[in-house]
């Protein structure tokens, strides 16, 4: 009897792949999970067809290849939002060198089918910020590689133990009465961890779409102050929402990013900024090109943020 088709999750430990990865195995596929740590994968060891490709050296190329070998699709998740000092925690590295070793072992297995994370607006011409430069040097790679790829670029992923909400809530709870909020107006199209693992499935089991590189956004787009302002209501918590004039944005984001894990960044003031710009390029919208109507934020968050939520 054939063996059900493998995906591989290059980076398959965090957020999106803890969620991908239940949803593929019981759509009966075999899901092959690459991490650095096997530490990070002890919950999801239960799924029964989770294997494990893991090593601190598994992006090492004698590793790398035969760990993607067989793969149906490879779907590569791993990304940093900032990074460190060291070179293998530099965007030139995470994104770029390892975005090449996925791609080089994908040609090389012959795999039929290379799916990559990328960010909204990693289009814009020159960003200024580091995080989308190297997001839109990794997507040349992935266009030039010769392999069968998509290009998925959501807005912030929210949902159960996600970054965003998270992190706005403990704010929001320790903030004595007034919370301020760097780069306020910044337009966000906040998209549900449930509509972007169901656009993956998709993807992965050969959705045929007009374009190859698809932006996931919800609507209506709200600010972030908007988002913030959203959070606080649904856990009741009476704090004023303040947006901070681009100066002081940035000047937070300069004394912020000397901490060892810096909450902001000058780089993540330029991320936030750069989404304040036009889209460059027409919106590749991928939930209705995939027929996925996307939850609206307010309305979804009470499920994550409620009692039994974040
Ligand atoms: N979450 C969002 O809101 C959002 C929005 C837009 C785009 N994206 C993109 O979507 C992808 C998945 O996001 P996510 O939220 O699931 O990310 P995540 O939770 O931060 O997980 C990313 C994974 O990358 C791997 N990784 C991190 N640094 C690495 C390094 N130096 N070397 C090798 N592997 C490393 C880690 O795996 P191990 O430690 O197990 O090796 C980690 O589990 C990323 O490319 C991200 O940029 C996410």
């Amino acid at each position: 009897m054939s063996q059900p088709p493998l995906v591989v999750l290059a980076g398959g430990s965090g957020f999106v792949g803890r969620h991908l990865t239940p949803a593929l195995v019981n759509a009966g596929y075999r899901v092959r999970i690459l991490t650095r740590d096997p530490a990070r994968l002890r919950d999801l060891r239960v799924l029964p067809t989770l294997e494990t490709a893991a090593h601190p050296g598994i992006y090492e190329p004698p590793r790398l290849g035969p760990a993607v070998r067989g793969a149906s699709v490879v779907v590569n998740l791993v990304g940093i939002l900032n990074q460190g000092f060291r070179r293998e925690s530099r965007f030139s590295w995470v994104h770029g060198v390892l975005t090449d070793r996925l791609l080089q072992a994908a040609r090389e297995g012959a795999v039929p089918r290379f799916i990559h994370l990328s960010a909204l607006r990693a289009e814009l011409p020159h960003p200024l910020s580091l995080y989308l430069r190297s997001k839109a040097e990794a997507e040349d790679r992935v266009r030039n590689s010769g392999l069968d790829w998509i290009l998925v670029r959501p807005s912030v992923i929210y949902g159960p133990d996600d970054d965003f909400l998270k992190r706005f809530a403990r704010l929001l709870q320790w903030a004595p009465g007034i919370l301020p909020v760097a780069c306020p107006e910044t337009p966000l199209a906040p998209v549900d961890i449930a509509d972007v693992v169901r656009a993956l499935r998709m993807l992965i089991d050969g959705a045929t779409v007009p374009v190859r590189t698809l932006d996931l956004e919800s609507s209506p787009t709200l600010t972030l102050k908007d988002a913030v302002e959203a959070i606080a209501r649904t856990l009741h918590l009476p704090r004023l929402v303040v947006g901070l004039p681009d100066g002081a944005s940035w000047l937070l984001g300069a004394l912020l990013q000397g901490m060892p894990r810096p909450p902001f960044t000058l780089d993540n003031y330029r991320s936030l900024r750069a989404l304040s710009r036009a889209p460059a390029t027409p919106k590749a919208d991928g939930f209705g090109m995939l027929g996925i109507t996307p939850k609206p934020f307010r309305e979804r968050i009470p499920a994550y943020l409620g009692p039994r939520g974040a």
